[in-house]
């Protein structure tokens, strides 16, 4: 494995028991019964009842489930051991019969021998993965010819604003490509405790996504562009009784998900 993503991943397992502790995440309200999948991703995606659908990155497993709970055979994929362990448990607890398989997204291919007639993945993917070609390839390789592809994620243009101390936001980083090494005690998107491990995250442009998917075969049905985001990236942004944060001003005149449909 690539030593950035090693990196990554020891991030990862130190995120995953902050995060299934946080409010955000609401393990309780999941294991209640909650569907965790967003109204945007649900209605885009459609029906999924006896499809067999592939969730990459689906960290400790909560909407792969969700998935299952609306009759989805499903198996989710996340390279964090430690994530994967407690999606385990959680599948084992609540008798989901979810299939489970701890895997870096690029070794995929050489361990998983099947194809799917979903592949999905959403909110918070992207920015950890250096080469997109790459994995437009091995989303490619993991769709039965006919499948859909569907991506649901925070939009390129919301990475490129640094907030200063007055809370006003400046373009401080490259949209179109960048690598960073983070480094110190940051918090999380989920929640207020600190996580200690660095962290590399990869910046990569709209068109850069699109090219790696029709560059890997895939036909796009359609690009879509949401004036919403799933968390408060900044401190201003407000969160609507829909549960979706929005910026107090001029909202709609700015990007902050996309999501895909393609087809194989
Ligand atoms: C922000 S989380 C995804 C969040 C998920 N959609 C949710 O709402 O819970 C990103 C996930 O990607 C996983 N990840 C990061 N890089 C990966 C890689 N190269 N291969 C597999 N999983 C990876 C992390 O372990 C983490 O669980």
């Amino acid at each position: 494995m690539d030593e950035r993503l090693r990196t990554n991943r020891i991030n990862w397992n130190e995120r995953t028991p902050i995060h299934a502790r946080s409010a955000f995440y609401d393990v309780e309200g999941f294991k209640s019964g909650r569907i965790t999948l967003d109204d945007i991703a649900l209605g885009e995606v459609g029906n999924v009842s006896r499809k067999s659908l592939l969730h990459l990155q689906r960290h400790f497993g909560m909407d792969t489930m969700s998935w299952s709970r609306l009759g989805a055979s499903a198996t989710g994929v996340d390279f964090s051991e430690t994530a994967i362990d407690l999606a385990r448990s959680l599948d084992e607890e609540l008798g989901l019969n979810v299939r489970f398989i701890c895997s870096d997204v690029y070794d995929l291919p050489s361990i998983l021998n099947e194809q799917f007639d979903i592949v999905f993945t959403s909110h918070g993917v992207l920015c950890w993965l250096p080469d997109l070609d790459e994995w437009g390839k091995v989303v490619s390789r993991l769709l039965k010819p006919g499948g859909t592809f569907y991506i649901l994620e925070g939009h390129p243009m919301m990475n490129v604003f640094e907030e200063s101390a007055s809370g006003d936001l400046r373009p401080e980083h490259d949209y179109f490509h960048e690598e960073l090494l983070l480094e110190g005690r940051r918090p999380s998107y989920a929640g207020s405790e600190l996580i200690e491990s660095p962290v590399y995250e990869w910046q990569h442009g709209l068109g850069e996504v699109v090219t790696a998917l029709v560059g890997a075969g895939l036909r796009i049905e359609f690009l879509h562009e949401f004036p919403v985001s799933g968390y408060q990236v900044h401190s201003v942004m407000e969160q609507g009784d829909d549960g979706w944060w929005r910026f107090p001003e001029r909202n709609d005149s700015f990007p902050q998900l996309f999501s895909i449909k393609a087809t194989k």
